[in-house]
């Protein structure tokens, strides 16, 4: 099956899933879940936008390690920091067909080869999360995942 008819049907599932669902972490859990399965990705999770409690700078967010799907990850990034952080900043998708190549990528395993982070939005516009995913092959992610993952997380 196609990539894109993968996405199609994909939607619809996890439309009928969060039907009802209220609690964004428990979303989170199951979207992560039906994404990971789906596609078999080496990684696959949110980081929500979370106060810092570092106490240096208490009006100050982070992103905090939230739902995911495989091996263990680092659990605070910085504003601006490695691909989650830099599509937080952007706030737009960041795509990354090598991840040598892009400066400040926070290799939470040696494993991980490309990846693309995806901004969630609030009801206010502002990004709340991020969706992150790592293949453990270089250039798994395109315009089509991008499209498609970007159409998904507004259903949480
Ligand atoms: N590589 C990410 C960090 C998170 S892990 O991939 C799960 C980054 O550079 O932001």
């Amino acid at each position: 099956m196609e990539k894109a008819e993968k996405y199609r049907l994909l939607e619809r599932q996890v439309a009928a899933l969060l039907e009802g669902e209220t609690d964004v972490i428990a979303k989170m859990a199951n979207v992560a879940a039906v994404l990971h399965e789906t596609f078999g990705f080496w990684w696959t999770g949110f980081y929500r936008v979370a106060p810092c409690h570092s106490g240096l700078a208490p009006e100050s967010s982070e992103l905090v390690l939230g739902p995911f799907q495989g091996p263990v990850a680092c659990m605070h990034i910085p504003f601006g920091k490695g691909v989650c952080g830099t599509a937080w900043k952007r706030n737009e998708t960041v795509v990354v067909p090598d991840v040598e190549e892009f400066p400040g990528h926070i290799a939470c395993s040696s494993a991980s080869k490309s990846e693309i982070v995806v901004p969630v939005h609030g009801p206010s516009g502002s990004v709340t999360a991020v969706l992150d995913i790592d293949s453990d092959r270089l250039a798994t992610f395109d315009a089509v995942d991008q499209v498609w993952l970007e159409r998904i997380v507004t259903l949480l």
